[in-house]
Parts: C-alpha cells; structure tokens; sequence
C-alpha cells in the first residue's frame, strides 16, 4: 500500500519528463501563435459549479465525481473537466469586460474521475484545453481544430480524424427530444435503468450510453442533423466548408453527442484509426449558453480538451517518441580525494557560464567516475588534479573521439562554453 499508488494514478518519472516538456512546449508555442493566453484555475471548486456546468444527468456528475466535504462543511468537487472552471474563472476575473474573443488555454491541468481504469483511462488524467469566449462564427470552431491537427501532425500522429456532429440549439433540440422520445417509445423497457432515467429528463443523453444493449437499440435512432433549425444547419455547413478550405479532412458523424451537457451545435472529437476500440484523443465543440447560465452575460464560446497520456500512449504504440536527451554535457572528473574541491568549484564555473555539468558526488574512483559520465550522456570529461593541475591546466576528454587537450584552469570554463556552444569547430 504505502509504496503503490492509488488506482487510476500514474507518477510522471524523471525519465519520461521530457516527453511532458517536449508536448508543453509544442502546445505553448501553438497557443502564442494562435493568440491563446494561459490561465490555471484551481484543482478544486465548489461542487455546484459542476453540478449546474456540466449537466445532472451526466455520467461525470452522477458516478464520477471525486466529492467531498471540507472542514467548513462546503460541498467540494475535483476538477472532473477543464471548461466549467474557466468559464468561472473567465466570470469572476470580468474577462467579458475586455475586448472579446477572450482566448485561453490550460496546459497538463489535473483532471479526477472516478472511472473502471484500463490503458488510456485514468482516474488523474491531464488535459491540455482550450476556451474562446464571445466568438460566435464557425471560424471559433474551425480555427480551434485547425490548431489541434496542427499540433498533433508536428508530433508525427498521421493516421486521426476529425469527426463533426451539430447538436443544435436550445430552439431545435427539444424537437429532436421529441423525434427520439416517439422512436425509443416501448423500446425503452429493454434499455439500462439510466437510459430510462434519462428518457424524460435528457433523453439526448440515451445517445452517448456505453451499454452494448443500449447501442443497439440507438443504432436506428433518427439522426440529429434531421431536427437543426435554419441557423444551425447554416452554421454548421460554414464549419464544413471552413475545414474543407483548410484543407482538414473530417467526418459527419451523429452519433457523437459528447458526454458533458453545456453543448451547443458543434460537437467534435479525434479519433485514431488504429483499428482498435478507439478512444478519443481529444473532444470539444460550442457552449454557447453556458456563461449565461453560470450567471454571465450571453457569451457564445468554444473549447475542447486534449488528453495528454492519451498522446503520450499513443506516441508510445506507434514508435514515434523521440530518444532521451543527454542528462549532461560535460563531467567533471576528480582525480583524488585532494582535487574534490577543486573539481566541485569547476564544476560550478561552468554552470555559471550555462554549461550543463556534472561532478562526483558518491566519491567514486576515477574509473567508475568515466564510466558514469558515459551514462549520462557526456560531450566531454574535464580532468582535474594530478601534474597537469600543478601546472595550473585541466584536462579535457573529447568522449566520442577519445582526443585530449590541456587548456589553462582560468581560461578553460569560458572555452569549454564556447565549444559546446558551437561557436568554435569542436576540434580543438
Ligand atoms: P472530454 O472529452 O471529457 O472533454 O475530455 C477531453 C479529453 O480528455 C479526452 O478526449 C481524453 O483525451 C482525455 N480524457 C478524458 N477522460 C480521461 C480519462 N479518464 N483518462 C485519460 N484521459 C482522459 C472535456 O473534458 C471537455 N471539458 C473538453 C472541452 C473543452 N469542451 C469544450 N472545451
């Protein structure tokens, strides 16, 4: 127990860390190109924001939920999604107040749900999500999966796409209630007791049930795309031909309904084709109404939410993560117990001169000391001690080429830097 971590968790280890940094940085250098702004937002909230945010008669609020009472008996929830806590947020710092669209985005922002974990679903996942507040076009849309191809194609994942649904809007979706409603009619008997909950209450919800039973009885349903109002079918044909001009390939597909209740319209998800029971890599779509609801002015906006061990699993499967960067550049290497210190201060030097260095701290022998520079990775090994350094020179070893040059102590960290830094040809 006390060295297994809870179910559904996973560590991020020191040697899979520059893959986190490698996708950070990927998805920070997108989000400046696109004008997208960074925002954190708590880990925690308040239980209602989710409850009224992301729908009662969804599978997140009603199973997933990880919520608990504080010590001032307040109901507190664990970020089950990204968007319900930045919309508050977007509230309560008046980001409305500014010049719109407002545009932000959250990078590996710890995500809880309660879920059966099995590989690509965790109980901690970490979501990389984008919002644009007070965009109404199809451009918010088209712009945001235009971003999320871009990203994924620059890590090497080809094989994805985009699959698109309208879920239409407060005007048209109750009349696809009502077309749904007449279809499952005595059906509904042989459906889970949730279906059958949710057949009065939400019956659009019918359609994202995960029991096989279910499917197969949605599988006939009418589709969505029948019941959308003038103003929705028109957005959602601009959204089509927005993707078709940049030239994104995607699929209509009804069947995606998505499983939080703030969409409006546009629902979108991308899927691998591997072949496998794909798991979404990423989902979003429109909100149009949701800052509205949590007590906001009417602000329509758009998001979605990328998975991160989803991508890192997937780069994983296919091959496509890139070798471990070197741990050091250079090993500074003591060659008795008398040179330690000074070995330790030149290590310093060149550290202060932004070169990434190592040195013995296990007091190792000379030989295991080489052998350990090796294992990092190390361009080169200084020698420090012995003749040279009573003569007042270092040693340096050129790992690859095994070729050995003595360099003045004084001079020798400002040259080491220009080395590495490939300003000099590194024949010396
Ligand atoms: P979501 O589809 O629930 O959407 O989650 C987004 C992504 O998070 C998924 O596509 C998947 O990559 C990842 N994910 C979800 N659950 C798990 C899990 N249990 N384990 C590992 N990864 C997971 C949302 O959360 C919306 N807030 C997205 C959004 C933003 N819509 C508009 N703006």
């Amino acid at each position: 127990m006390l060295t297994q971590a809870p179910r559904g968790t996973r560590d991020m280890l020191p040697q899979e860390a520059y893959l986190w940094h490698m996708l950070e940085n990927r998805m920070r250098e997108l989000a400046a190109l696109w004008g997208y702004r960074e925002i954190r937002t708590p880990v925690f909230e308040h239980t209602e924001l989710f409850l009224r945010g992301v729908g009662g008669t969804t599978d997140i609020v009603t199973k997933e939920m990880y919520t608990f009472k504080d010590k001032g008996d307040r109901s507190i929830t664990l970020k089950p999604e990204g968007t319900a806590g930045a919309v508050r947020a977007f509230l309560e710092g008046r980001l409305y107040a500014e010049p719109l669209p407002c545009k932000v985005y959250y990078l590996a922002a710890p995500i809880f749900r309660y879920e059966n974990p099995q590989a690509g679903r965790l109980r901690e996942h970490h979501q990389f999500g984008m919002e644009c507040f007070g965009g109404k076009e199809p451009s918010v849309e088209a712009e945001l999966i235009n971003l999320l191809m871009t990203l994924l194609r620059s890590l090497g994942l080809s094989n994805l796409t985009v699959h698109i649904n309208s879920i239409g809007c407060r005007c048209c979706r109750p009349r696809f209630g009502e077309a749904l409603r007449a279809y499952l009619g005595d059906r509904i008997h042989d459906m889970c007791e949730d279906c059958r909950a949710r057949f009065d209450k939400n019956p659009l919800r019918i359609l994202d049930c995960k029991q096989e039973k279910c499917k197969a009885i949605v599988a006939g349903a009418p589709s969505i795309l029948d019941s959308l109002c003038d103003d929705c079918k028109a957005h959602f044909e601009r959204l089509q031909g927005l993707l078709t001009a940049q030239g994104i390939p995607f699929a209509v597909d009804p069947t995606i309904v998505r499983g939080l209740d703030y969409y409006t319209r546009t629902v979108f998800e991308v899927i691998m084709q591997t072949g496998r029971e794909g798991l979404a890599l990423c989902g979003g779509g429109r909100y149009d109404n949701l800052v509205e609801e949590l007590g906001g002015p009417d602000t329509p906006a758009a998001g979605f939410g990328l998975g991160l061990e989803r991508i890192l699993l997937e780069l994983k499967n296919q091959g496509l993560t890139p070798p471990a960067p070197s741990l050091t550049d250079v090993y500074v290497a003591n060659i008795g117990d008398e040179c330690r210190t000074d070995a330790f201060v030149f290590a310093q030097k060149l550290r202060a001169l932004a070169v990434r260095t190592e040195s013995d701290l296990c007091g190792r022998s000379l030989k295991a000391q080489f052998k350990y520079a090796d294992k990092l990775g190390a361009k080169y090994v200084v020698l420090v001690g012995g003749e040279e350094f009573a003569r007042g020179t270092v040693k340096l070893r050129d790992l690859n080429t095994r070729q050995e040059t003595e360099l003045p102590v004084g001079e020798a960290p400002e040259k080491i830097a220009t080395i590495l830094s490939g300003k000099e040809a590194e024949s010396i």
